[in-house]
């Protein structure tokens, strides 16, 4: 757990699958914090670079990368970029990429492995009241680091017919994992969120009724689903978040339960 000077919650997306929406997540997620005049630093520890091409940085010639963060002579210097600078200015991504296919190699090797991004972060604290870390789909090594680095945990589950045994594997992940790294405190599960819903799909409609059950057996949180958006789809593809490409939009709605729920646990952090 890293050292905290102030309060600030340090949230990994992870799950078991790629295309469930983790990265689009992150970055609205991040977006709508920004607004609410929150600061968020966006972590992309994936090799695929959807978040950067999401933040709309991929024409960036900012060389850094979460690899440099990872990497044993890293000094505390974040590649930081602020994203869609000319709307905001609370939003910065460290990018991902291919580079960290090698830190994937760099991790295993080390003897602190598992626990050198809390390693970096505690060392090297950010200032932002927000850090989200999105994972790749596999979860270990890099989403192992995430976990050990981070407060929070949100699980973003696809509605499909096997979506409550992948919601229970990660559990079973996360607690396996909290124990063997012997994480304490170990960080929050947020909660459980499905994405991607399509609410005029029967298949879908008996899954999400399903899964808030499953989340009440497990004691978790369960967030009301993020639909498929065309608009969504489109925002990402041009390097924006909703808030910005499409500002009206009632998808827009569906991350304000998870922001809320987040400057709750930022606020009730600085309580303590
Ligand atoms: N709610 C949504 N509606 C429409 N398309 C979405 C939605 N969420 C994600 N997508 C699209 O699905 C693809 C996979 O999403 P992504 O966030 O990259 O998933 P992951 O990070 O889990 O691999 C992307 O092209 C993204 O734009
Ligand atoms: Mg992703």
């Amino acid at each position: 757990m890293p050292n905290q000077l102030r309060s600030q919650v340090i949230l990994s997306i992870e799950t078991n699958a790629g295309g469930v929406a983790k990265s689009t997540t992150a970055y609205n997620l991040a977006y709508e914090l920004g607004v609410r005049g929150y600061s968020v630093a966006l972590l992309d520890i994936d090799p695929n670079e959807s978040l950067t091409l999401f933040c709309g940085l991929r024409e960036s010639s900012h060389p850094g990368t979460m690899a440099d963060v990872y990497d044993p002579s890293f000094a505390g210097n974040y590649p930081l970029m602020t994203a869609w600078a000319s709307k905001i200015d609370k939003i910065q991504v460290c990018k991902g990429g291919k580079e960290l296919h090698e830190t994937i190699r760099l991790v295993s090797k080390d003897l602190r492995g598992p626990y050198v991004l809390a390693d970096r972060l505690s060392d090297y604290p950010l200032p932002h009241n927000f850090v989200i870390i999105d994972c790749p789909a596999t979860l270990e090594p890099l989403p192992l680091t995430a976990l050990a680095a981070c407060t929070h945990v949100l699980i973003p589950i696809q509605p499909e017919y096997k979506a409550s045994q992948s919601a229970a594997a990660m559990i079973e992940w996360y607690y396996h994992n909290c124990k063997q790294l012997r994480l304490k405190p170990a960080p929050k599960i947020m909660g459980i969120v499905p994405t991607r819903w399509k609410s005029n799909w029967g298949a879908h409609q008996s899954i999400v009724e399903e899964l808030p059950i499953v989340c009440q057996q497990l004691g978790i949180r369960f967030f009301n689903p993020i639909r498929e958006s065309a608009d969504i789809l489109n925002a990402s593809g041009r390097g924006l978040p909703l808030g910005i490409f499409r500002p009206g939009r009632e998808a827009r709605a569906d991350f304000q339960p998870i922001v809320d729920a987040l400057i709750q646990e930022l606020a009730e952090m600085g309580d303590r």
